[in-house]
């Protein structure tokens, strides 16, 4: 069985202070969570990244950032490379989330290059994929999907793709509180392994995880994560308090037993 991974995506939230008490707090609660059974993953801001790794240096949870660049080092103002992540001891790195797709002119070709450079630099990406409401509407859902797949990681060998992890997250339910029901989820989910089988083979496709992001609470979890092809959440407002995000990792657990 595929491990389970659950990941907070913190967005742009919580000074340092705040990031600091809020990985007290989930290391405080989910001690007894076995690491083996399932990866828990915090992505601060990068701003809160180094302590929020000191808090979590012999615990079960794992550190991820939410985005990164594709070069070592560099005259690029504002970018923080695969190799600063390493340094700082990051584990997972979010690439194309939709947020940085819609606003900051991520497309499916940076996605790429930092996919690439971010497996050349041992981290584990977690590549977003998703449509819109509109996309979903004109009925596109499986297009886009494929669209993003097969040029998000072209180039990328089998030995590379089982390092990935995939979020599907439709961008009609992030952040919205309408989740997409669990039926819809595996859907596209479902979708996306039989396309990893096209794309490479079915004993890779069986091996990679793809999580559902989009309103994932304590209330909807265990039905998500009883769905076969899903393998865990990347959770966005629910992984703010160490209640929340506490019930979403504990649900999940219990389920996978
Ligand atoms: P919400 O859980 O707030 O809908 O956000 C989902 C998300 O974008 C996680 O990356």
């Amino acid at each position: 069985m595929r491990k389970t991974i659950i990941a907070g995506n913190w967005k742009m939230y919580k000074t340092v202070v705040q990031a600091i008490e809020l990985a007290n707090g989930l290391k405080r609660e989910l001690f007894a969570v076995a690491s083996d059974e399932i990866d828990i993953v915090l992505c601060p801001p990068f701003t809160a990244l180094s302590e929020v790794g000191e808090v979590l240096v012999d615990s079960n949870l794992q550190l991820g950032a939410q985005d990164t660049f594709w070069q070592d080092e560099g005259a690029f103002t504002g970018e923080v490379s695969p190799m600063m992540l390493r340094d700082i001891e990051v584990k997972f790195v979010i690439i194309g989330h939709s947020e940085r797709r819609q606003y900051f002119g991520e497309t499916n070709e940076s996605v790429n290059k930092k996919l690439k450079a971010a497996l050349g630099a041992g981290l584990v990406p977690i590549v977003c994929v998703g449509e819109t409401l509109k996309q979903r509407e004109g009925g596109e859902t499986f297009k886009v999907l494929e669209e993003q797949l097969r040029e998000g990681l072209k180039g990328i060998e089998e030995q590379g793709i089982e390092g990935v992890v995939i979020a599907y997250e439709p961008v009609w339910a992030i952040g919205t509180g309408k989740t997409a029901t669990f039926q819809q989820a595996q859907e596209a989910q479902k979708y996306i392994r039989n396309l990893l089988v096209k794309m490479y083979n079915n004993e890779v496709a069986e091996k990679i995880r793809i999580q559902y992001g989009g309103s994932v609470k304590p209330e909807n979890i265990a039905e998500l994560i009883r769905q076969p092809d899903i393998d865990g959440a990347l959770v966005g407002g629910a992984s703010l308090t160490t209640e929340s995000f506490t019930a979403i990792v504990k649900k999940a657990s219990e389920v996978r037993k």
